[in-house]
């Protein structure tokens, strides 16, 4: 039975792997520390007790989706992640870290084709990019290496976030078009938001607290 206590247990989905460790630098500098090694074990709850936490860190797609149907109350996720997954989650902040740019890329040298190919891991918001500038294009889904399709005659161009420009740099490709800022969010179910609103605002003012200092560009 689930009481008070228990009411106000939040569970927060994260990602694995670089935004997981950016969010735990967060929470150690807003007095949440978490056990040290938790980052390097292959464990997917990470229970914090004493600040009546849990993380369970997931596929950055599916946090959204963990998020939605309430089994996190909140999530910690890329912009690219929640413009492609569209989920029904309210969207609490900001985080200003992971910052980088969703954007068109191709060889310098490239000519519009007849019937134009765009390879990219966000199909919805290729899609809906290319729709609202009155282009058709086939948009064909890569899982990663997206960069590789024009060198191979896949496609024409990509859709891909771009962070540094190293990878475009090293394979040939620049930046044709922006699409947008990328930035990772805060995100909330928006039951929990109601019901368990202590918990989710302490969290967000946590990390609020934190946000001016280690806002830098991820
Ligand atoms: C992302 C993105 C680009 C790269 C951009 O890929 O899809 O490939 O990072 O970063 P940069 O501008 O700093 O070079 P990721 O590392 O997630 O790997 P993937 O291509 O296998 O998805």
């Amino acid at each position: 039975m689930r009481g008070a206590e228990s009411l106000q247990k939040l569970t927060i989905a994260m990602p694995k792997g670089r935004i997981f460790e950016e969010s735990l630098v967060f929470l150690r500098e807003a007095g949440v520390v978490i056990e040290e090694n938790s980052k390097d074990s292959r464990k997917l709850i990470i229970p914090v007790p004493h600040f009546q936490m849990e993380f369970i860190l997931a596929k950055p797609a599916d946090v959204p989706t963990y998020v939605e149907y309430g089994v996190a109350d909140v999530g910690v996720v890329g912009k690219d992640v929640l413009l492609e997954e569209d989920r029904d989650v309210y969207e609490l902040l900001d985080l200003e870290i992971g910052r980088c740019r969703m954007v068109v890329a191709g060889l310098a040298e490239y000519q519009p084709a007849v019937h134009p190919r765009v390879a990219t891991k966000y199909p919805a918001i290729a899609s809906r990019y290319f729709r609202k500038q009155g282009q058709q294009v086939e948009v064909i889904k890569l899982n990663g290496s997206v960069e590789l399709a024009p060198l191979i005659g896949l496609a024409e161009r990509i859709v891909d976030i771009v962070s540094t420009g190293q990878t475009l740099r090293e394979n040939g490709l620049v930046e044709l078009e922006h699409i947008c800022d990328i930035t990772t969010r805060l995100i909330a179910n928006r039951s929990s938001y109601r019901m368990k609103s202590e918990a989710v605002d302490n969290i967000a003012q946590k990390f609020m607290q934190v946000i001016p200092k280690t806002g830098v560009p991820g």
